[in-house]
């Protein structure tokens, strides 16, 4: 990474070295385009295929008014008028065409209405196509199994309890502590709110369920064979969960959507850059990355035929900066030297601070990063092959958005990471056959 502000670099350096790099260079203003004229009140852009309409004020980018309304657009560089993969079509009324949409598309092209999404300003009412998109990213579902020892965190223990009597007045926990007697619980408020309720609706009889050491729930009836996990992959593109059972330690259900966040930026940098320039684009993207989670969560949940009640572990691997956004922290010093992070351990949360609908006494399990650019998915990776135990020459390649490699002698583990080139996928060509297609470069 070679944006090295430096301790007296002055901010607006740093802008403007990150312009000249292409990264924040903003889309023309309107007197670089044809002559536009400036509504009043509210316009209308319907949206093809998705079926919407959004009211938005005047001026506002087409590409802005659709991530705004969760309309996803193709985009690397977050609108900022420099990847030229915004591509839509503006199917009944024309829009000036900029320098940026002579560079993207053929004479025949911009007839038809072809337009950079992020240089169209909705000046008035308009009817936009947006060209199928990756929103089922390739993303790799399955893996080489290894055999491991299955040793989950959640634990869950059928009792048969004796009820009180006022020969017996032990408290419900005390009655419950006495009948598990392998572990050791500590109850979380809500396991306590459910207990008197719990056990004598069921007659005493119940499963005690315990994460780590917590007590964070007690169920009616048997139901140890019912206990699951989320497996989240938060990558800077793609994010894959998996849904675990923990009784076989097998997958139920994968699934994987483009990171929400795709609008701000393809890369990490051009997220990064759009929190230091403006202090919406934090909790904005903190949003975006839940709605990610979140959605993943209730696919596999339905895909799976599991309750999301019985989910009660969530464990996340993500890299540095994608970790930071997804937990509201400031990325900025992992995007300028000497790439510092807050911290390297994550405190253990619960799945419900980050929004998602799982039981609400899960945790979430974030992993740990050796660097600003090793993060937690490289430790997860590493973990998951072996790496870390194995006595040969291995080497571990982390190809995506961002690129990492470790390697090990047996001895040690050595890491490091690059920017690989700019994502190189193109949309299909055959614009005019079948469904609305983009036109490709
Ligand atoms: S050029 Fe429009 S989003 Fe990148």
């Amino acid at each position: 990474m070679s944006r090295d502000r430096g301790p007296e670099q002055p901010f607006e350096d740093v802008v403007e070295g990150l312009r000249r790099e292409g990264l924040m260079e903003p889309p023309p203003s309107v007197g670089e385009t044809d002559e536009v004229s400036e509504g009043t009140g509210r316009v209308t852009l319907s949206f093809a295929p998705a079926d919407r309409s959004v009211r938005v004020p005047p001026g506002v980018s087409v590409f802005d008014a659709a991530s705004w309304n969760g309309i996803a657009i193709d985009s690397t560089c977050g609108g900022h008028g420099t990847c030229r993969k915004c591509l839509v079509r503006l199917t009944d009324a024309v829009s000036p065409v900029t320098r940026h949409d002579r560079r993207t598309f053929t004479d025949e092209q911009l007839g038809e209405g072809w337009r950079l999404a992020c240089l169209v300003r909705a000046t008035h009412d308009l009817a936009v196509e947006v060209p199928p998109l990756v929103t089922r990213p390739k993303a790799s579902t399955v893996g080489v199994g290894r055999q491991v020892i299955l040793r989950p965190a959640v634990q869950k223990r059928y009792v048969e309890l004796t009820e009180p009597t006022l020969a017996d007045q032990r408290t419900d926990l005390a009655r419950l502590r006495d009948a598990v007697d392998d572990l050791t619980l500590v109850p979380d408020l809500h396991a306590l709110r459910r207990l008197p309720k719990v056990l004598r609706e069921s007659d005493f009889k119940v499963t005690a369920v315990v994460v780590d050491e917590v007590l964070v729930d007690v169920e009616p009836g048997d139901t140890t064979g019912r206990r699951h996990a989320i497996a989240y992959d938060l990558g800077t593109t793609t994010v894959v969960a998996t849904l675990l059972d923990l009784e076989t330690g097998t997958p139920v259900a994968v699934a994987s959507i483009l990171n929400k966040q795709q609008p701000f930026g393809g890369d990490v940098i051009t997220r990064i850059s759009a929190t230091m320039m403006d202090p919406e684009a934090l909790p904005r993207l903190t949003s975006l990355a839940r709605d990610t989670l979140a959605e993943l969560a209730a696919e596999v949940c339905e895909e799976g035929g599991v309750d999301p009640a019985e989910v009660y572990e969530v464990a996340l691997a993500g890299n540095a900066t994608m970790t930071a956004l997804l937990l509201g922290v400031d990325p900025e010093p992992l995007g300028v030297a000497p790439f510092i992070q807050v911290t390297a351990d994550w405190p253990v949360l619960l799945a419900s601070d980050l929004g998602l609908a799982v039981h609400p006494g899960a945790r979430a399990v974030v992993f740990p990063a050796l660097g600003a650019y090793v993060g937690g998915d490289i430790v997860a990776g590493m973990l998951a092959s072996g790496l870390d135990r194995d006595k040969r020459v291995r080497l571990f390649v982390d190809v995506g958005t961002n690129c990492e490699i470790a390697l090990t002698d047996g001895d040690r583990i050595v890491t490091t990471a690059a920017r690989p080139g700019r994502p190189s996928r193109a949309a299909p060509s055959a614009a005019g056959c079948g469904p609305p297609t983009a036109p490709s470069r």
